[in-house]
């Protein structure tokens, strides 16, 4: 068996390699002036391979994906797994307005069709809560991060309050709290458009409290900030937060810092130099199993 993994995503693909005494391979990407991808495989390849990528920024990667597994096919490949620790399109689940598109439906057949295994970490599930459903027709296997960003706060000096900012937050924010044994709490949060949330905090005393924000994404940054704006209204001592997937699209960095967060943690799903927690071992456990 072989990993085989991509440049922009090199160090997490030779870290799980190395967690499982496999060979790394690197799949060859040029693109194109006009955008198109061209993907060369290594020349030889086992009966067996990993393809380790996040899929974060997912349109290109999606398709770089379809061809490299294609290939592999054609090469002769038998077992083919993904490991993206973050896994895109798992948002949208359902159809809104007539018309749109049910993401996570229609993205998780195409991927279960081509691979054998798949492999994430803390997808976002909202209305289904068995990554099975969104990816039928593969090994779907859905990890969970929550354990080491438990061991991570527990190494930090001073035990805090966990808060989710949503509803949705509260499967990862409990699961920490029954690692840890800190307190919890849920916010209540209403999303009126892509860069425009609106919090509501739970009526409990905040002032002069260490707070952690714990949420699964980071992508505009606008649930962290304005959660954190919240709690600063209400006195919080210090607010910082720790999220499994550093998207941080945009502006979403500079947002943080203007709502006055300390340290912003993340595990390396995506690299980003919030980057505190590896998930190499998280994954390589779960391949041997
Ligand atoms: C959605 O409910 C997720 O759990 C995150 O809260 C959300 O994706 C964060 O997005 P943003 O950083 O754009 O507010």
């Amino acid at each position: 068996m072989q990993i085989l993994g991509f440049k922009d995503y090199q160090q997490q693909g030779k870290r799980l390699a190395q967690a499982l005494g496999l060979e790394y391979l690197e799949v060859a990407i040029h693109h194109f002036p006009d955008g198109e991808s061209k993907v060369t495989l290594p020349k030889t390849l086992d009966d067996e391979i990993i393809f380790c990528r996040s899929l974060d920024h997912p349109n290109g990667k999606l398709i770089e994906l379809f061809l490299a597994c294609q290939t592999a096919r054609q090469q002769g490949v038998k077992q083919i797994a993904l490991v993206a620790p973050y896994l895109c399109y798992m948002r949208q689940d359902t159809a809104f307005n007539p018309g749109e598109a049910i993401s996570q439906k229609t993205i998780g057949q195409w991927l279960g069709q081509l691979f054998d295994r798949i492999i994430t970490v803390d997808p976002h599930l909202h209305r289904i809560d068995d990554l099975n459903q969104a990816i039928p027709d593969s090994e779907a296997i859905s990890l969970s991060a929550t354990k080491l960003m438990s061991e991570f706060l527990a190494s930090r000096p001073n035990p805090p309050l966990l808060l989710g900012p949503d509803s949705e937050s509260k499967q990862w924010v409990k699961q920490i709290a029954e690692h840890t044994g800190l307190e919890w709490e849920i916010a209540c949060k209403q999303r009126h458009g892509d860069r425009n949330v609106e919090i509501i905090l739970p009526e409990i005393d905040f002032k002069d409290r260490l707070i952690v924000i714990v949420d699964d994404v980071v992508s505009t940054g606008r649930t962290i900030a304005q959660t954190a704006k919240a709690l600063h209204k209400r006195g919080a001592q210090t607010v910082n937060c720790l999220v499994t997937h550093p998207l941080f699209t945009d502006d979403a960095e500079q947002v943080l810092t203007k709502a006055c967060i300390n340290h912003t943690w993340s595990t390396d799903s995506i690299n980003h130099r919030s980057n505190v927690i590896q998930l190499a071992p998280l994954l390589a456990k779960a391949i041997k199993q």
